[in-house]
């Protein structure tokens, strides 16, 4: 895999950063990388990981934390994560599938039927481990899951109530074929791209609407831009803290323990701090930016994309396993939301 101009742009950015190494006095630097603000639930819960890791074994590493895209979109920090030139960034699950298409598995549109199943199942190795380690060969592991709510579509002008209504609008999509295929079954026109290029592709009308959590409208801006918010609830996409697989062998068996559970602090405090975010996003968005909500029946919207999940089992059936056990948490949590 060649790394993108962005990526090498990044990389240059990290040898000047640390002289061309990742130690200063004695002390390893651990350079974590994401695409959020500095208020947004990621960062704070990776803040708590590096105050963690600080008291714990301060004496050996010092964790960075590097917000909003500063080294370089999601897709640029995975290439990096990959070859070790960082150590840590947080990748929605969604673009992750070209680097193993196990990922897919995730990235199904209505595959968790409320909240509670799809926590169900995040927490569960062994739903979770075969898709998490698929990726060792590349280079990295997943080593921590990141809420990141619903995906719902958004647009500038034309409401959103039925599938038809996609018809003819370009919508931003992540760079991941099962989105593409997904939007292609919806009826609009997939325009993929980096989060960052979003904002800027709504203003300027290169795309009529996108779709993502509530947090796109307020803490990326998307909701001065765009007036409805449609909850059609088409998916559940994990964020993912990814780890350089030489960097984690790397540590010793009681450093390692202390990473891990440093990584269960990173997913408690961002659980926590994910209600309170949407639930604040929501009221910011229909409140100040007069972003108005639609509630469409979500029926036909299901219909059009289920087919994906019977696609994406033939090409991959070693993920048929792993896409019971998730049914189960379905039927176990089916009335949560
Ligand atoms: C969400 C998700 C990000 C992702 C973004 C996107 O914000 O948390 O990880 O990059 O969606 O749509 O690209």
């Amino acid at each position: 895999r060649r790394l993108t101009a962005g990526a090498v742009l990044a990389a240059g950015l990290l040898a000047l950063l640390s002289g061309c190494g990742s130690r200063t006095d004695s002390r390893r630097i651990v350079r974590i990388g994401h695409n959020q603000s500095v208020n947004h639930p990621t960062h704070l819960a990776l803040t708590a990981f590096q105050e963690m890791i600080g008291e714990r074994l301060g004496d050996r590493f010092r964790v960075e934390v590097y917000p909003s895209e500063l080294l370089g979109s999601q897709t640029d920090m995975v290439q990096l994560t990959q070859t070790g030139a960082m150590d840590f960034c947080v990748a929605s699950n969604a673009i992750l599938e070209t680097f193993s298409k196990d990922y897919e598995l995730f990235n199904l549109p209505y595959l968790f039927q409320s909240t509670e199943a799809y926590h169900g199942a995040m927490e569960d190795e062994k739903v979770t481990g075969p898709v998490f380690s698929a990726t060792r060969q590349a280079g990295f592991t997943a080593v921590a899951w990141l809420d990141a709510g619903t995906r719902n579509f958004y647009t500038v002008k034309k409401p959103v109530e039925r599938p038809e209504d996609l018809r003819g609008l370009k919508i931003r999509v992540q760079q991941s074929p099962t989105n593409i295929e997904m939007m292609r079954l919806l009826g609009g026109s997939a325009t993929p791209m980096g989060f960052g290029d979003v904002y800027t592709a709504l203003q300027s009308g290169v795309i009529d609407g996108a779709e993502n959590n509530e947090m796109a409208l307020t803490d990326n801006g998307h909701g001065d831009v765009c007036r409805y918010y449609s909850y059609d609830m088409h998916q559940m996409v994990p964020d993912l803290l990814i780890g350089n697989y030489g960097f984690l062998e790397s540590l010793t068996e009681e450093e390692r323990a202390v990473f891990e559970e440093g990584f269960e602090e990173l997913e408690r405090v961002q659980q926590e701090e994910w209600g309170k975010a949407v639930e604040a996003a929501r009221e910011k968005a229909e409140k100040e930016q007069k972003v108005t909500f639609l509630y469409p029946d979500r029926e036909p919207f299901a219909a059009a994309v289920l087919p994906l999940h019977e696609m994406v089992l033939e090409r991959n059936p070693a993920l048929r396993p792993l896409y019971e056990r998730i049914r189960k948490y379905n039927e176990m949590y089916a009335s949560g939301q």
